[in-house]
């Protein structure tokens, strides 16, 4: 039988259907003391089968259920694993999803509801029910955390009602529970999804990942922060089993890390990149003709949730300089914050006031964007550009454009890279489209979630 500290209502269930069949098989705890359980496969099917060993032990590897003792049957119909007794519910669950016999379950820990989060959840609790049962996923809401509440369910919190038990919960935040809680619950595999700005928040990834934790994120700061924390992060991920994902922390939905890792990974060399890199921005200044003073396109901007939480942010520059800091890594850059030229849109008289203060005296801008604007009509266009060398040179800041260039017909939010590559030497490899809004970076991360589980074994 299955017992113990995790008798939820999940377990019971599993409990009634306790031998579920591996082909004529089954797949059960048979045995257990104190500190030591031993799960065994047993089926007619396996003799001659290649691939069953692999699929159970890869199923118990990547729940990071350590393995003590095997042992097969001399007729080859059973295989036996001795996992710690600690582990023996995680190991079941793992290995019935291993042969599609239960869904994978992902035990989450989301941080941040904010406008990306809230756009994440609403994203999930729709496609929730197709991916179970459809894909044998089963995502599970274990935690969830702001600034200064928490609240948590070991099964799950409803997807449809997060929002109340949130909003109603006394619980405060720390991040010291984030790893705990997960590590707590019986699923086999636990993801934190990072939805702040926060570097505090990407001060514990690389803890997370070593523990076995995968982390999905569109928060740049690790990307883009100081080096130590980015390398602790790469050696967390080189050297256990937990993922990490950012490919939402440029361009939103659009898949440019992605695209990134594919040319290195498949042998081309970037010699540049050159980029309208800020969803933000690109609005701003795809709408600015001169008839309404910048300041009030910039408020316009924020209330619709294109703008960082902090506006100065977008317009400093220095969020793009975040994302040139992850592309360049990306390339095997040596790149820091300090070593890219940053032009900055905000003037110094609201460049180190607090943010209430900047946001009511953003008219401050509007002379020196005017001026910008004038200067650039005599050669075309008004563009943010950020620039990035092989040598390692990164740029960012305004560029008058001719009117035939590519970044002079951007719509919306539109970002544009464009990859020269020793493959893609006359022609650059482009990728483009809206770089901004809640709806687009949940997908971003929403995509990165599944290609976890895709990674974990989901039939995605
Ligand atoms: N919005 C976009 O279009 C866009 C595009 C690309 C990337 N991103 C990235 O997506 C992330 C989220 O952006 P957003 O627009 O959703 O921001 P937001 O609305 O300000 O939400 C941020 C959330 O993070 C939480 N948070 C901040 N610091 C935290 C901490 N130390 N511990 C726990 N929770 C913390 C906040 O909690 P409280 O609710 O308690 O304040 C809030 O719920 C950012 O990294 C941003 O750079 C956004």
């Amino acid at each position: 039988m299955i017992r113990g500290e995790h008798s939820s209502r999940a377990v019971r269930a599993l409990e009634e259907t306790f031998a579920l069949e591996l082909g004529s098989g089954v797949i059960q705890r048979v045995w257990s003391e104190s500190d030591v359980s031993v799960l065994a496969a047993v089926g007619e099917g396996m003799v001659g089968t290649p691939g069953v060993s692999a699929r159970l032990f890869g199923a118990l590897a990547a729940a990071g259920v350590n393995i003590r003792a095997i042992a097969q049957g001399a007729s080859e119909r059973s295989i036996s694993a001795a996992v710690p007794t600690v582990d023996a519910d995680r190991a079941l669950r793992a290995a019935h999803g291993g042969f599609y016999l239960s869904p994978q379950t992902i035990s989450l820990a989301v941080i941040g509801p904010g406008n990306v989060g809230r756009a994440l959840l609403e994203q999930i609790r729709v496609a929730a029910p197709r991916l179970h049962a459809s894909h044998g996923l089963d995502l599970r809401l274990r935690l969830l955390m702001g600034t200064r509440r928490s609240v948590g369910d070991p099964l799950g919190l409803d997807w449809s009602s997060w929002e109340r038990a949130y909003s109603e919960t006394a619980e405060t935040a720390s991040l010291d529970t984030v790893a705990p809680c997960l590590r707590d619950a019986p699923w086999p595999h636990a993801a934190v999804i990072d939805l702040s700005a926060s570097d505090e928040v990407a001060d514990r990834y690389a803890e997370w990942l070593a523990a076995g934790i995968h982390v999905i994120t569109p928060n740049k700061r690790a990307g883009s922060g100081p080096a130590e924390r980015y390398r602790a992060i790469q050696h967390a991920c080189t050297t256990g089993r937990a993922l990490f994902k950012c490919e939402a922390t440029v361009g939103a939905g659009l898949p440019i890390v992605g695209t990134v890792r594919d040319l290195v990974h498949t042998g081309d060399e970037v010699d540049s990149i050159e980029c309208v890199l800020s969803g933000t921005l690109a609005w701003l200044l795809n709408g600015f003709d001169g008839r309404s003073p910048f300041s009030e396109l910039v408020r316009e901007a924020r209330e619709r949730g294109f703008t960082e939480p902090d506006p100065r942010d977008d317009l400093s520059g220095m969020d793009v300089a975040r994302k040139l800091v992850i592309l360049a890594r990306e390339i095997g850059a040596e790149l820091d914050l300090d070593h890219v030229e940053v032009r900055s849109l905000v003037p110094e008289a609201i460049a180190s006031v607090p943010l209430e203060e900047a946001l009511a005296r953003l008219e401050t801008m509007d002379e020196p964007m005017a001026a910008e604007l004038s200067k650039a009509a005599d050669s075309g266009v008004l563009r943010h550009v950020a620039t990035l060398s092989r040598d390692g040179r990164a740029e960012v800041g305004l560029r008058a454009l001719s009117a035939t260039h590519a970044f002079a017909h951007l719509r919306g939010t539109d970002n544009c890279v464009q990859f020269r590559t020793s493959r893609y030497r006359d022609n650059p490899l482009v990728v483009q489209g809206p770089g901004a809004g809640p709806d687009v970076t949940a997908a971003g991360v929403f995509s990165d979630l599944l290609r976890l589980a895709a990674h974990l074994g989901a039939r995605l």
